[in-house]
């Protein structure tokens, strides 16, 4: 995720874009960049770092004059975030440049067939080949910058919003999308491009968002011509009046950072699979893994190190693993570890799970299973991060930035990351037959639907969280992988609504939890049918023979649930091991609406940050 806005006008662009960039550094903050059109040539400055380095810096190194421009704030996905990887990119002439949000899957074949060509690459960036690309096009087809964009997109697989203009005709920019937003501004002979409309709000009401497969043709004399990008067909814009106002526009019109994050993991789990699940051959593609195969497959064990939810995402790989890959798994929390002398050697993979990748108790485990020798392995979500950069390799989980304090979509793209690195070593070492595994390859590409199936519980967990809102105490049930699931739920009540709450495994409810069970006691039990259903179901009778609360996460079409529960939340049918992705939804809301209604700070709650650089 990274934020891109353009403007093409008659008035100053640097202004405008500088101040948008600042709008919408809540979608990447590692490091940003403008090109500007001064009437004779491109004039571009960027930096790793902040919008407000950029400021410093730009203002020093170019002229701010010009009445078209682009700019970037990025969330990096390929290469580190560092100067040369920021956007703009040119290409290699110096007569086109670009800004891109969105990730090339593809970019490598085609960086290797126009280095074949002669063009060379400045920056390790998919983006930089999309331009070279389009250069390639422009010049072998002789068309003009549109079409040359139009035919360049065709060969690309991923997904992107883009801005593109060329130094010799500095009448028109050229945008396209797919998978990634994109908002036109539309002026009185002015345009605005922006990845919402927060960077021109002030200026016009009016705008189109792009669709899908869609790009536009933006001339200062013209205005707007767009087509869909496969078969060249016109499509009739639809201009929008504008509603929101600016803080509902950058937190795309949710209330909180929290809900939308929970909202946007459809597509988060999309995009963390995105290129490495590769449906129709069957085949898991992450280079990291395929790299260090043989440290993976000659591993006597993993250890998962890891904090707070990302422990939780590490607890439910350690099932994962077990099952699928045979390996046998020990999850730590990182604090823990580091201080109490463990035993790790040479044949240990240790894997490293953090969001922000700047965890401090997780950063000194890394170093201490390094100093002793082990492989060790990153999953964060926060490209070029302390952890990333200190792991000898890793998958980005790709989620893009999570604001909210709360960890939501992280958790879920943690589960997605390590459920590929499960099933490729599980097919690498034989401990899954060809059938089970196309399976569950089938599975985890549902997922994302399903999760969008299980948001529509919203309003009735919204009901549920009326009730309950006001109780001191919350227990959390489940067993196998939704264990781990009712960790995370008790985390996520506790920390934004301060209620207490404790998950448990459901068997062990027995040995001390039930003690406190009575009318008061709400208790979520995840029961979902795969996994240990009629063992959670007798755990449900004795809560209810108790009197407790039953609020049930079922399957959907669940009956004996609901017979006995006080509530029941359905959730989609998926196997087992993919179960959590889609239980944790229902809990993760139930949070939210009980911390919304009892007016917490939902986004920041009291004593806690979001990366934790202190131990
Ligand atoms: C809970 C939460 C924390 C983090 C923990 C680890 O919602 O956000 O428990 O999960 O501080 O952080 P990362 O994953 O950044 O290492």
């Amino acid at each position: 995720m990274c934020g891109i806005v353009g403007y093409i006008g008659h008035r100053e662009a640097y202004p405008i874009i500088l101040k948008g960039l600042k709008r919408l550094e809540y979608r990447g903050y590692d490091s940003a960049g403008i090109a500007l059109y001064d009437g004779a040539d491109i004039k571009l400055s960027k930096t790793k770092g902040k919008v407000l380095d950029l400021e410093a810096r730009l203002e020093k190194e170019i002229s701010t004059k010009g009445t078209l421009g682009i700019g970037h704030t990025r969330w990096a996905t390929h290469g580190v975030p560092n100067d040369v990887n920021s956007h703009p990119h040119y290409s290699n002439s110096g007569d086109l440049v670009i800004i891109h949000n969105g990730i090339i899957e593809n970019y490598e074949s085609l960086k290797k067939e126009l280095i074949k060509r002669g063009y060379t690459f400045k920056s390790d960036t998919d983006t930089e080949v999309l331009i070279n690309l389009i250069e390639d096009v422009k010049k072998n087809e002789n068309t003009k910058l549109g079409k040359a964009v139009q035919i360049a997109l065709n060969q690309v697989i991923g997904a992107y919003a883009i801005a593109v203009f060329d130094k010799n005709k500095p009448n028109e920019i050229v945008v396209a999308r797919l998978g990634s937003p994109l908002a036109i501004g539309i002026g009185e002979d002015e345009f605005f491009i922006a990845s919402d409309a927060s960077p021109f709000i002030e200026y016009t009401k009016n705008a189109i968002y792009l669709e899908d497969e869609e790009m536009a043709i933006i001339r200062r004399d013209k205005g707007v011509k767009i087509r869909k990008i496969k078969d060249d067909s016109l499509v009739a814009p639809y201009i929008q009046e504008l509603q929101l106002n600016l803080e509902q526009i950058e937190k795309g019109g949710y209330e909180h950072f929290m809900l939308k994050e929970i909202y946007e993991q459809p597509s988060a789990i999309l995009d963390t699979f995105r290129g490495r699940l590769l449906i129709n051959e069957a085949i898991i593609k992450m280079a990291g893994v395929e790299d260090n195969m043989k440290r993976f497959l000659n591993a006597d064990r993993i250890i998962i190190v890891a904090c707070g939810t990302s422990w939780h995402a590490g607890l439910v790989a350690e099932y994962i693993f077990e099952d699928l890959a045979r390996i046998p798994v020990e999850v730590e929390y990182a604090s823990e570890f580091r201080y109490r002398n463990p035993i790790i050697t040479e044949n240990d993979v240790v894997i490293a799970i953090s969001q922000s990748g700047e965890t401090a108790d997780t950063l000194a485990a890394i170093k201490l299973a390094k100093s002793k020798g082990a492989f060790v392995f990153g999953v964060c979500n926060v490209v070029g991060s302390s952890i990333a950069r200190e792991t000898h390799a890793g998958a980005y989980t790709h989620a893009g930035p999570e604001i909210g304090v709360a960890s939501t979509k992280a958790f879920t793209t943690q589960i997605t990351v390590l459920t590929l690195i499960a099933l490729r070593l599980a097919r690498a070492k034989g401990t899954i037959s060809s059938s089970d595994y196309r399976h569950n390859l089938i599975e985890l590409e549902l997922i994302p639907d399903k999760v969008k199936k299980a948001l529509e519980s919203d309003e009735y967990v919204k009901t549920i969280a009326a009730i309950y809102k006001d109780v001191h105490n919350f227990l959390y049930l489940g067993r196998g992988y939704n264990f781990p699931v009712a960790l995370e739920g008790a985390l996520k009540l506790k920390e934004i609504s301060y209620i207490h709450a404790e998950g448990y495994p459901a068997a062990e409810m027995k040995h001390g939890p039930i003690a406190l069970i009575d009318e008061n006691m709400p208790i979520v039990v995840i029961a979902t049918k795969k996994g240990h259903y009629e063992k959670v179901v007798s755990n449900i009778q004795e809560i209810k023979s108790r009197k407790g609360k039953i609020i049930g996460i079922v399957t959907e079409g669940d009956i004996q649930v609901k017979e006995l529960a006080d509530h029941v939340i359905e959730v989609p049918e998926t196997i087992e091991s993919l179960s959590p992705l889609l239980t944790t939804i229902p809990l993760q809301l139930l949070s939210y609406h009980i911390a919304l209604m009892l007016g917490k700070n939902v986004d920041q709650p009291r004593n806690l940050a979001k990366a934790v650089t202190v131990e």
